[in-house]
């Protein structure tokens, strides 16, 4: 999950590329480089981020080249293991975004053969393919060389002497944007948005080669044609509007994500997918799967669909999934991911369609690999989405849910109109919460001098809490764990003390008088509480050292106020402890290796 990027056209390549890596940062940013040719080829790359690199690089000259960002896999971040990495002669340029299984092999044998090497990353032993088939033919140099190869590759070739890149992809993302006597290559659609909205997505197994007025693709050596697709996103909704962090701009949207997102299905002509596995009534289950924050979304989607449809759901990690010995063959499956390209959750797809099960993806990113491999695909309406962490997206993962589920569901219709009404009226009370923030800022500086702290909630809040934990430990660094609040006491209870808050999400539900007995517990043992409840909940205000209040909502509907107050709570929290809130450290933002 590296940014890649490549120019070729008649202006300068080095400010576009330096520009367009930017704007890929939250795939990785450990460290970065460029390669252009002008002649020879020049290369400057180091660790650290590109604002770092744009300060000290030489003007580098030339109207072709290529750009990586790096998130380490194979040799820590340094200057000799970023990209771009050459072959012996120094004539071929590489950038890569994925994993090469093989490289230890092939590498022992292109040593055998003279090749010297220099890093430790798998993605040197590309050049060096490419180097020794190269007879003059770039593009046939790389479909020879990518036959070795076994794993998954997004790539640009640069080369000394040539007026043309060539791109292949398996696996991993890459898309050519279209322009007037000028082509962009990149891994994703906001690293060329300052350039053009005109895009080709590649397809797997693909090799391109690019000049700055053609494009030729192949798969397996035949020609083929891909489809122009226009973005609707425009370059403005990927910057910070103002706000101090992405991630800020990203949590004030949600009131706007949720109206695009539902008013999308409103007014599709069309059901939003063809669920006639929900509808089917001797389906035993259907399962969710997802990573990450879409897991905590595949978690409430569970509690929404099992009320709502009453089917019995399983929500399971995609990357454990793919070691499950059974997969419910036959069954409807749906998959979330914001991206669309997480590495994981694509395996656990492809898994799927090979047993024979009916996948739809619910997807932020048009044309991205899932949409691809599904049968059918919900689009949530998040816009770009920057920041590592996730927060709109996630939010228009719950409406998408919540929408299917309605469309769906087996409830009377009094509940029906009753939910459908509910749902149209989060915009305003997520605004709420947005304009509670100084009250969530007071928390947040309270919570920043703790070094740990648990979250817990019962039914359709304990995955609010694990989404919780999950922002405040990403952005704050904090140690923070999500539990199901009825198990702190199998375990967890020998960590607490003053030093441990506990933040209790009380929703006005079933789990209510459970979760109170659950704060006196934690109490009892000397942990402090902030607790998450309904405004006018004055019991709860006798129980914790703390409370933050949400508006009203029925209760299915809790984790969208909840949630967004948790984010809140995390950015401040994070705020106050001087993180680099939109890009933590080690992380990024789509993980496209197993
Ligand atoms: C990364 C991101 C998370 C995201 C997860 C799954 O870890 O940092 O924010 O939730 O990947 O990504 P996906 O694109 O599949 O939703």
């Amino acid at each position: 999950m590296c940014g890649i990027v490549g120019y070729i056209g008649e202006r300068q390549a080095q400010p576009i590329l330096l520009t367009s890596l930017g704007k890929l940062e939250y795939r990785g940013y450990d460290s970065c480089g460029i390669a252009v040719a002008a002649g020879n080829i020049k290369v400057h790359k180091d660790a650290g981020r590109v604002g770092e690199l744009t300060k000290v690089i030489p003007q580098l000259g030339g109207t072709v080249g290529i750009g990586h960002t790096r998130w380490a896999t194979h040799g820590e971040p340094s200057q000799v293991n970023a990209h771009p990495h050459l072959d012996c002669s120094g004539r071929i340029a590489v950038v890569h975004n994925g994993i090469i299984n093989n490289f230890l092999l092939l590498k022992q044998q292109l040593i055998a053969e003279g090749h010297n090497f220099v890093s430790e990353t798998d993605t040197e032993i590309i050049p060096h393919l490419i180097e020794k088939y190269y007879d003059g033919d770039l593009g046939k140099a790389v479909e020879t060389a990518l036959c070795d190869v076994e794993g998954s590759y997004a790539i640009i070739v640069l080369a000394a002497g040539e007026s043309k890149l060539v791109v292949a992809r398996k696996d991993s993302p890459l898309i050519i944007g279209l322009g007037d006597r000028e082509n962009f290559i990149a891994s994703d659609v906001p690293a060329i948005l300052d350039y053009t909205n005109r895009v080709i997505y590649l397809e797997d197994g693909d090799v391109g080669v690019i000049t700055l007025d053609s494009i030729k693709i192949r798969q397996e050596g035949v020609e083929v044609a891909r489809e122009e697709h226009k973005i609707l996103w425009s370059a403005e909704e990927a910057q910070k509007g103002g706000y101090e962090h992405f991630m800020l701009k990203e949590i004030h949207e949600q009131p706007k994500v949720i109206r695009n997102t539902i008013g999308e299905y409103v007014s599709a002509a069309e059901p939003v997918a063809d669920l006639a596995i929900m509808a089917d009534t001797n389906l035993e289950g259907m399962l969710i799967l997802a990573c990450g924050t879409s897991y905590h979304a595949a978690l409430v989607g569970k509690y929404i669909v099992e009320d709502l449809v009453g089917i019995l759901v399983r929500a399971e990690l995609a990357s454990e999934f793919n070691y499950y010995p059974q997969t419910l063959a036959g069954t409807g499956a749906i998959v979330i991911t914001q991206s669309g390209e997480t590495a994981d959750t694509l395996k656990a797809m492809k898994r799927l369609k090979g047993v024979g099960c009916r996948v739809i993806a619910i997807t932020n990113v048009v044309g991205s690999s899932a949409s691809r491999i599904a049968d059918h695909t919900v689009y949530t309406r998040a816009g770009p989405e920057i920041s590592v962490a996730a927060t709109k997206s996630f939010m228009a993962q719950l409406m998408a849910l919540y929408w299917l589920a309605l469309s769906y569901s087996r409830i009377d219709t009094r509940r029906l109109d009753s939910l459908t009404m509910g749902l149209r009226q989060l915009p305003s009370k997520v605004q709420q919460v947005l304009d509670n923030g100084d009250r969530i800022k007071e928390c947040a500086k309270y919570l920043s001098r703790y070094e740990n702290a648990f979250f817990t909630g019962r039914g359709i809040s304990f995955p609010v809490a694990l989404e919780g934990a999950l922002k405040l430990k990403e952005i704050s660094y904090i140690h923070a764990e999500g539990y199901a609040a009825g198990e702190l006491k199998h375990g967890p209870f020998a960590l607490l003390d003053k030093n441990t808050p506990v933040i209790a999400i009380v929703a006005q539900d079933n789990t209510y008088e459970a979760m109170l007995t659950n704060i006196k517990e934690v109490k009892a043992r000397g942990s402090p509480v902030v607790a998450l409840a309904e405004e006018g909940n004055e019991t709860i205000r006798e129980l914790a050292d703390s409370v933050i209040t949400v508006p009203p909502v029925d209760a299915i509907f809790s984790p969208v106020v909840n949630t967004v107050a948790l984010q809140l709570l995390a950015y401040y929290t994070a705020k106050q402890r001087g993180c680099p809130i939109d890009f933590p450290r080690n992380l990024a933002k789509s993980v496209t290796v197993e």
